[in-house]
């Protein structure tokens, strides 16, 4: 795989998979940027999930964003419904979880960078759509999904835990535009 990037904001990021040698660092990244939003999202031991990069990268399509030799973000992209880390998807779509931004590294185009390699794998992977869920604190992350054409599925809205709303949000891959089209890998 060809590794993307993006000179925006006069950094030199691009975006990879995870490597054995920077899972450690992408956990914490990702409880750092969780961390950093309000709600009740960390209760129950998220926070150990969150930071379980090597146990994701596992059964799952693990990227992250690297400045030089600083690893500034992660996503993780689940392939399919049967996957262990697929939460409440249907056959043909692929799921995009876990998204995070260093706190210091935010407002740059990181978050752009990596959904667009995601959607570059999910196109890749052939899936019809994307689903991804999100509390109603992650606003930042809301106008990012729906800049890029993700809309509002209130009917696909869940509750894993009774003061844990998490809202969804889909992508229909065949009718967005050819945006995230063209993947080199
Ligand atoms: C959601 C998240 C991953 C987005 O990451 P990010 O790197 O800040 O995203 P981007 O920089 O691509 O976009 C954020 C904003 O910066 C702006 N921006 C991007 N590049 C910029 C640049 N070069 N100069 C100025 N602004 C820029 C974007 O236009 C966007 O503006 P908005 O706030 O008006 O929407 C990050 O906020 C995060 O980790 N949040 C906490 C965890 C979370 O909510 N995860 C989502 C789980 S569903």
């Amino acid at each position: 795989m060809e590794p993307s990037g993006s000179d925006r904001g006069g950094h030199g990021v691009i975006v990879r998979p995870v490597g054995r040698e920077d899972a450690e660092t992408a956990g914490r990244v990702v409880v750092a940027a969780f961390e950093a939003v309000p709600g009740a999202h960390m209760n129950g031991g998220y926070a150990a999930e969150l930071a379980d990069v090597a146990g994701r990268a596992k059964v799952s399509e693990v990227l992250v964003a690297v400045d030089g030799r600083d690893l500034v973000g992660c996503v993780t992209l689940v392939p399919d419904h049967r996957s262990p880390l697929a939460e409440q998807v249907e056959e043909g779509e692929c799921q995009i979880r876990m998204m995070a931004v260093a706190p210091s590294y935010q407002g740059r185009g990181v978050g752009q960078l990596l959904l667009d390699a995601s959607l570059q794998r999910a196109r890749a992977l052939g899936r019809r759509a994307v689903l991804l869920h999100s509390t109603p604190a992650m606003t930042a992350a809301h106008r990012l999904y729906q800049r890029n054409g993700f809309v509002r599925v209130p009917e696909r809205d869940w509750l894993p835990e009774p003061d844990l709303l998490l809202i969804a949000f889909r992508l229909d891959l065949a009718a967005s535009g050819a945006r995230n089209a063209g993947s080199a890998w």
